[in-house]
């Protein structure tokens, strides 16, 4: 059976860093596989690192040259989610790889993500450079309590990974925007409307009952379903991110295909038959979004086998 990313499914780190890059069209195929290696050896290096785990992901053209064996079905480009008459727009800036290092703190994060970006800089362009941080419980920079409805972590792999015994297997799909808030306007709200956006209490995030949940608040919008009428989870890992000027959650979410974000992004932004869209929207802008595969262990392996003696 093949194993997934382990780093994928480890919680309770409270520094988190995200890191995007695109490859150079004139990378050869060594000086590629050179730096992959790295980057897995740094991510493999529990000991001297202090326990950061390492996510790699891969924008779809830069796995399906690297292993086109071994590409899940339904593996595509964020295609970017427009809804002009409302004035929203969710826009597509995909790139070929994401690191995600997340531990116990910044500091040994930070020797992971400097160890990551030398191996990658002689063969790739950074597009995206994010210190994130876990907020007080687990809250987004609104108040609000963010990862309520994910599965345990016992169940979150059944949620997130590519079935076995299909191209990819253990593997998992992902999907990052990067969000900025503007949080005086959401901080004008009276707290019971707050609620409303949402559609769940700040202090405990319960959610609110059916008969007071706006059909345009946030989870009322983020649930959805297949065909038959089954909730499609997805299991969130989103981040905060802040500096004195510009505040924001960085999304995350991971999935055993991508349709089930799809379907969520395009309840969010209007695009269903209802056209409603998420009051959250009024308060937050996405900046960056992008599909990706995070392949198993095993598929990692055959592309950029770790170093003797590193696993
Ligand atoms: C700035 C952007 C966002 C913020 C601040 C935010 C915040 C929240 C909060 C506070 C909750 C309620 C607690 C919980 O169940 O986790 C929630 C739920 C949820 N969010 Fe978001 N979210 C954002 C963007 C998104 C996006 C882009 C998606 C998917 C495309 C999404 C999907 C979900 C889902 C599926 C739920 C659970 C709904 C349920 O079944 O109750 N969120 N979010």
């Amino acid at each position: 059976m093949a194993r997934h990313q382990s780093a994928v499914f480890a919680e309770g780190t409270r520094a988190h860093h995200h890191l995007e890059f695109t490859i150079r069209p004139d990378t050869g195929p060594a000086a590629l596989a050179d730096a992959l290696v790295g980057v897995r050896a740094a991510g493999a290096d529990h000991i001297s690192n202090g326990g950061v785990n390492l996510v790699i992901g891969f924008g779809p053209n830069l796995w399906s040259a690297l292993a086109p064996d071994r590409v899940p079905p339904g593996l595509h480009d964020f295609p970017g989610y427009h809804n002009p008459s409302a004035g929203q727009h969710a826009p597509a800036t995909q790139a070929d790889l994401w690191l995600w290092a997340h531990g116990s703190a910044t500091d040994v994060v930070f020797d992971v993500v400097r160890t990551c970006t030398t191996c990658l800089l002689p063969v790739a362009e950074l597009t995206l450079d994010q210190p994130c941080f876990v907020y007080h419980d687990s809250r987004d920079l609104t108040g609000f309590i963010d990862g309520s409805a994910n599965p345990d972590a016992d169940d979150a792999a059944g949620v997130a990974e590519i079935p076995a015994g299909q191209p990819g297997e253990a593997g998992t799909f992902a999907m990052t925007m990067r969000f900025e808030h503007d949080l005086a306007a959401f901080g004008e709200l009276r707290v019971d409307e707050q609620e409303k956006v949402i559609g769940r209490t700040k202090p405990d995030s319960v959610a609110l009952p059916a008969d007071r949940r706006p059909h345009d608040s946030h989870i009322t919008r983020a649930e959805v379903a297949d065909a038959e009428g089954n909730e499609l989870q997805v299991y969130r890992r989103s981040v905060p991110f802040a500096d004195a000027t510009v505040q924001g959650l960085h999304f995350v979410a991971l999935g055993a295909d991508l349709d089930r974000f799809d379907a969520q992004l395009r309840a969010m932004y209007g695009l269903d038959d209802d056209g409603v869209v998420d009051r959250l929207l009024q308060f937050t802008r996405a900046v960056t979004g992008s599909f990706w595969l995070c392949p198993s262990a095993d598929d990692l392996d055959a592309v950029a086998p770790l170093p003797e003696g590193e696993d």
